[in-house]
């Protein structure tokens, strides 16, 4: 498994909102992306183009990955969005987000693209990631193909609204479940098909935002749901939210130090020192091949967050 960047937090940030820009300069989120589509109305677009290169290029984003979204395919935004922003601030930006992917083959055009403009203006090849928003019927039904269609391809996100209302899910809280479905979760299915793409391709997988910003407590019920099922992480849209979000996906300190102890323990068993035994035993548990695996997993995301 190759050790990713962590993307416990992913920050909303409206790329037409210099104050917002600024403030999210001191937010402790992973990850930030500027946005151009849904937060930016129509007639603010354009500029917000010019807004979203400033924000890259004067900095101040430390180690967060930094990544800007454009607008989808279906509007007559996106090719001068990647454009401007690559051209711009291409050696400041790792990924773009492309949303309400449809197929493979937005991804490939969007692929083709950056490797036009990074010929064009002498960017490293292949330096700027991809990342997509799964928001609907088409984009969850290829979502395999859309998770392999490029080497660029670095997560998935799912996109709660807009998939809600392109299914006529019968539900208005973003999140949250749909009144009348009492029977299980009604995000697992989207959620495990997301899951299965994003691992059998080696990418990272990230839930959605939370609307409700004063419910701290309902955000770490969602998140807990789809941290314990594997996901690397979710989006924030407010300052309150990003410190609960990077606790609820990080492993906990105990769980953390044991798996080190796991992965210490299995590595001296299985080395000359130990004999080589294979089996190994850590007080009375245990442990094999499978057990350094999963304790690999948990490792790998407390060091990727700094534990
Ligand atoms: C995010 O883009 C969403 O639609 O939930
Ligand atoms: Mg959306």
């Amino acid at each position: 498994m190759v050790e990713q960047r962590s993307r416990r937090s992913c920050l909303a940030v409206p790329g037409s909102s210099e104050k917002m820009i600024d403030k999210a300069r001191g937010l402790a989120a992973d990850q930030l992306f500027l946005d151009l589509e849904d937060a930016v109305a129509p007639l603010a677009k354009e500029q917000a183009r010019g807004q979203v290169v400033t924000a890259l290029t004067e900095g101040g984003w430390d180690g967060r990955i930094r990544t800007v979204r454009v607008n989808a395919l279906d509007t007559q935004w996106t090719y001068r969005d990647v454009i401007e922003v690559v051209e711009g601030a291409g050696e400041q930006l790792d990924t773009i987000m492309l949303p309400k992917c449809a197929g493979p083959e937005q991804v490939r055009w969007l692929e083709l693209t950056l490797a036009q403009i990074e010929r064009a203006t002498g960017l490293p090849e292949g330096g700027i990631g991809i990342e997509v928003q799964i928001e609907d019927a088409p984009g969850l039904v290829s979502v395999d193909e859309i998770a392999g269609a490029s080497a660029r391809m670095e997560a998935l996100h799912f996109g709660p609204a807009d998939f809600m209302a392109s299914i006529n899910m019968r539900s208005l809280v973003v999140g949250e479940q749909p009144p009348g479905y009492d029977v299980g979760d009604a995000y697992h299915y989207p959620w495990m098909r997301m899951l299965m793409a994003a691992r059998a391709h080696d990418i990272q997988v990230l839930d959605g935002p939370y609307l409700q910003i004063k419910d701290v407590d309902g955000l770490r019920t969602v998140a807990a749901r789809s941290a314990a099922l594997g996901f690397d992480g979710k989006w924030v849209l407010h300052p309150a939210q990003v410190e609960a979000v990077n606790e609820v996906f990080s492993p906990r300190q105990e769980d953390y130090d044991r798996a080190e102890n796991i992965l210490d323990a299995y590595e001296w068993y299985t080395s000359e020192a130990g004999g080589a035994r294979g089996a190994a035993m850590l007080g009375d548990e245990m442990i094999d091949e499978a057990s350094r695996k999963m304790a690999l997993v948990v490792a790998g995301k407390g060091r990727a967050a700094g534990m």
